[in-house]
């Protein structure tokens, strides 16, 4: 592989040594027409593989999104959706079948706990949530006969354990199971395939999108076998990608390196400086100690993103954490993450229900750090940590 930042300059498009515009096309379209009857056979016999054939199987658009990200992931292949939600939902219902048995992670973002316990519920398919920091002998007693995935989030959702996915996908593999894994927050930092990972989620909505301005998710695979269900079955779901969003996040791919180093960097800043804070009583920041995982994070990422959660000192209520909230000029109130802009929420209970209720005594904010200047938004957090006091 090319390197990290190359790959996204480079990839997806026809080369420099081309006449043309430098960025791929922007293709809509649904019908593809043929000049003949022999013609469109002839496409028909390649497949499904990059070929324009019917707008729901994708344009040129698609494509060159999808050997960016499969790329930058280190996969062979990789199937774009309309959300990162999608990128969830289809690969486990691609390849789980009625009466099989799930593995999920308690601090697994909540839409896909909700989908577990909803629709796959619906359709046959039990879900056991293990404790993110589980060991060996633990995650392989968990394991049934019919356990088929076991499904991966690192760090975790709002709670940011950082999991140790080599020591998962070698118990899950010996006993024939696929190791599925949310990769979006470690974008660029974590190698999923190296670890032993065989299906990869990424929300694009997030860092490769950077700017808040659309929905999209991937799903990348590193074997002829995982492509085949995967492909198959997003086809069968009618999983789609709107081209304009795949063009928006090819453009914020070729700036996505820089982004998230200087959101990284400001990030860890920020992070740092909490710690330093007596209201706060812990700082969930992976590549800081005192986060769970935070050895698995030295050995296995090469770097962070801006997102990161604290728990505040359990003399300070829920009312005093929205006063501070409240108080805050910088940083909006917002779900998702990954754009260029400072974010905050309130993350109390909102995750952690089975195997970990109650880990941490305090109020918990989930902080996601933007470009703006780190010296600016700490002084605007300084000052709501006066109004945190205060209330
Ligand atoms: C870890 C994680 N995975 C997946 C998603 C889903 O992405 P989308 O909002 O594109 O559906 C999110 C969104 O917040 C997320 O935080």
């Amino acid at each position: 592989m090319k390197n990290i930042e190359t790959a996204l300059v480079h990839g997806g498009r026809a080369g420099t040594r081309t006449y043309g515009y430098v960025n791929p096309k922007l293709v809509r379209g649904s019908t593809v027409l043929y000049p003949s009857m022999e013609a469109k056979h002839e496409v028909a016999r390649h497949g499904l593989e990059q070929v324009d054939i019917y707008g729901l199987y994708g344009t040129e658009t698609h494509f060159a999104l999808e050997r960016v990200v499969a790329e930058i992931e280190g996969g062979t292949n990789c199937q774009v959706v309309g959300s990162g939600l999608a990128a969830l939902t289809v690969p486990l219902l691609s390849y789980l079948r009625a009466g099989d048995h799930l593995l999920v992670p308690d601090s697994v973002y909540g839409p896909t706990r909700t989908f577990c316990d909803g629709i796959l519920r619906r359709y046959g398919v039990a879900t056991d949530y293990y404790d993110p920091m589980i060991t060996e002998p633990a995650i392989r007693a968990m394991l049934r006969p019919n356990t088929r995935v076991l499904f991966t989030e690192s760090p975790g959702s709002h709670t940011f354990e950082v999991q140790d996915i080599p020591m998962l996908a070698r118990v899950g593999h010996a006993a024939g199971v696929k190791i599925f894994m949310d990769n979006t927050w470690g974008i660029l930092n974590f190698q999923p395939f190296k670890h032993g990972v065989d299906v990869s989620i990424q929300a694009l909505t997030k860092y490769v999108g950077g700017h808040s301005d659309i929905i999209l998710g991937a799903v990348t695979v590193n074997t002829a076998e995982d492509w085949a269900w995967l492909r198959n079955g997003a086809k069968e779901l009618g999983a789609y990608a709107s081209p304009d969003d795949c063009w928006l996040a090819l453009r914020g791919a070729r700036t996505l390196h820089v982004r998230l180093q200087a959101q990284a960097q400001a990030g860890l800043r920020v992070a740092q400086w909490f710690k330093a804070q007596p209201e706060v009583a812990r700082v969930l920041h992976p590549a800081l100690p005192g986060c769970p995982g935070h050895e698995f994070y030295l050995r296995d990422f090469t770097g962070a993103c801006g997102l990161f959660g604290i728990v505040f000192q359990p003399e300070f209520s829920a009312h005093s954490v929205v006063t501070m909230i409240d108080a805050l000029k910088l940083f909006g109130i917002g779900a998702s993450w990954g754009g260029y802009e400072s974010l905050v929420l309130p993350t109390t209970g909102t995750i952690r229900r089975s195997a970990g209720t109650g880990v941490y005594e305090g109020e918990m904010a989930r902080f996601h750090i933007g470009l703006e200047n780190t010296d600016d938004l700490i002084a605007d957090l300084q000052q709501g940590l006066a109004t945190l006091r205060a209330n």
